[in-house]
């Protein structure tokens, strides 16, 4: 049986899903039962889903949480999080409490800039292109004119057209390279539309447009988050805590192994409020990840500083993200996220999801330095292993009190479940 297929897209939603369960899986009833019982019964509501992608034939569920009690510059916060980690929500609603008595996070939007690129090839001498690009600058300008008019009203815009001369890093390379403020939105689409309406009205006979695209590399569209206190405020054994705390922040500087996993932490926290959100979180990530290695090696996203028996532990991340536009006010979910948080500006949400990031790393290496990671990521796995294993409502909540002060791995839970079953405890 050929295993291709033509005109796949053109297929409704059943005959796409008969098609694949039969061409693809062994127990195609079953399939087609799993992948229907994850539709809505809102019919409009399921195809709004549909509708955001091609060939949708399901929804495909994450969890979707709330940690409250944060204080982020003077203000009450709940913040939701859509995460499958069982400790990410955890972490992060026990850390607010933490740092909700000893003053809370403080924030700064720091800049806002973004950027996209023209690339293009010219065989040609640099003094005549400099030439052609002056005198055609303002042209540039204009052919945006529509494009740009909404935005500018919002505050927003083209800030500047550069020309890059990158020749010494491949033969006849070119950029115009412009920036960007796009005020509330992600701006994704409007920063595209903008370079592809320049890159029309740039090029001629001698320039080879190659592709125009943003950037997701951000370093200019920045943001702080920062937690300090006292050492001694810190809790038990203050002193050693803080001391520990800092060489982990500083491993992380040092060892790229350790700081990719450091900013994998970072990222539990922050992934989980720009998917709730609505937002993109590939370019999120890819953006942090390279500002991570701006300086030639990769690094931690976090720093710490102890002076003055003051303990201050902050996070500078670049952070693309909206509160208009995209998914953010089309995907229910996404837009009473938005409503949880108060509807914020894109500025405020870029505070918000700095102090979930930073919120994150910080439960991650309060427990790293102390009782280690597994104790609290066990014990909130240890459902999901129950789940897997088939334990009743009744069995789970037996072993989840049996297991308060053990180790729990797989097998340990597999053979207290065991155990428990053959003894008849519960009957
Ligand atoms: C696990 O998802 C995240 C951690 O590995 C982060 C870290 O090690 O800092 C716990």
């Amino acid at each position: 049986m050929t295993k291709t297929v033509v005109g796949f897209s053109k297929l409704t939603k059943e005959e796409k899903i008969n098609w694949l369960a039969k061409t693809y899986l062994s127990d195609s009833k079953s399939a087609i039962t799993t992948l229907k019982s994850y539709w809505n019964d809102d019919k409009q509501l399921q195809q709004l889903h549909d509708e955001f992608i091609e060939n949708t034939i399901s929804n495909f569920y994450l969890p979707y949480a709330v940690a409250p009690n944060f204080i982020i510059d003077g203000k009450p916060y709940v913040i939701p999080m859509a995460v499958e980690e069982s400790s990410v929500v955890a972490a992060a609603s026990l850390v607010a409490k933490f740092w909700s008595e000893r003053g809370g996070f403080k924030t700064q939007v720091i800049s806002t800039t973004k950027t996209g690129q023209v690339h293009f090839k010219y065989e040609g001498s640099f003094d005549e292109l400099q030439h052609y690009f002056n005198s055609i600058k303002s042209r540039l300008y204009q052919a945006t004119e529509s494009i740009t008019k909404n935005m500018r009203k919002r505050g927003g815009g083209i800030l500047d057209i550069e020309l890059k001369n990158k020749t010494h890093k491949l033969e006849n390379y070119y950029q115009l390279h412009v920036s960007f403020e796009t005020k509330d939105s992600m701006g994704a689409n409007f920063i595209n539309s903008c370079l592809e309406a320049i890159a029309k009205s740039f090029r001629n006979e001698e320039i080879e447009i190659i592709m125009s695209i943003l950037s997701n590399y951000i370093p200019e569209c920045l943001v702080r988050a920062e937690v300090s206190c006292k050492i001694n405020e810190l809790g038990e054994d203050a002193e050693l805590f803080a001391k520990k705390f800092y060489q982990a922040v500083q491993i992380a500087q040092v060892e790229r192994y350790r700081a990719v996993t450091h900013n994998k932490g970072i990222m539990n926290g922050i992934d989980a409020v720009v998917i709730a959100t609505g937002n993109d979180f590939r370019a999120v990530g890819a953006g942090a990840h390279a500002y991570a290695a701006k300086d030639g090696q990769y690094k931690g996203l976090s720093n710490c500083s102890i002076d003055d028996g003051v303990f201050k532990f902050w996070i500078e991340i670049p952070l693309a993200i909206g509160t208009v536009g995209g998914l953010t006010k089309l995907h229910p979910l996404a837009k009473l996220s938005l409503e949880i948080l108060q509807n914020p500006t894109a500025k405020e949400l870029m505070q918000i999801i700095a102090v979930a990031g930073l919120a994150q790393n910080f439960a991650a290496l309060k427990a790293l330095t102390t009782t280690g990671i597994q104790h609290g990521h066990m014990k909130m796995h240890l459902q999901n292993m129950l789940n897997q294993l088939g334990a009743t409502q009744q069995e789970k909540k037996y072993l989840i009190n049996h297991f308060k002060d053990k180790d729990i791995s797989y097998n340990t839970a597999t053979e207290a479940l065991e155990k428990l079953r053959t003894t008849k405890m519960l009957e």
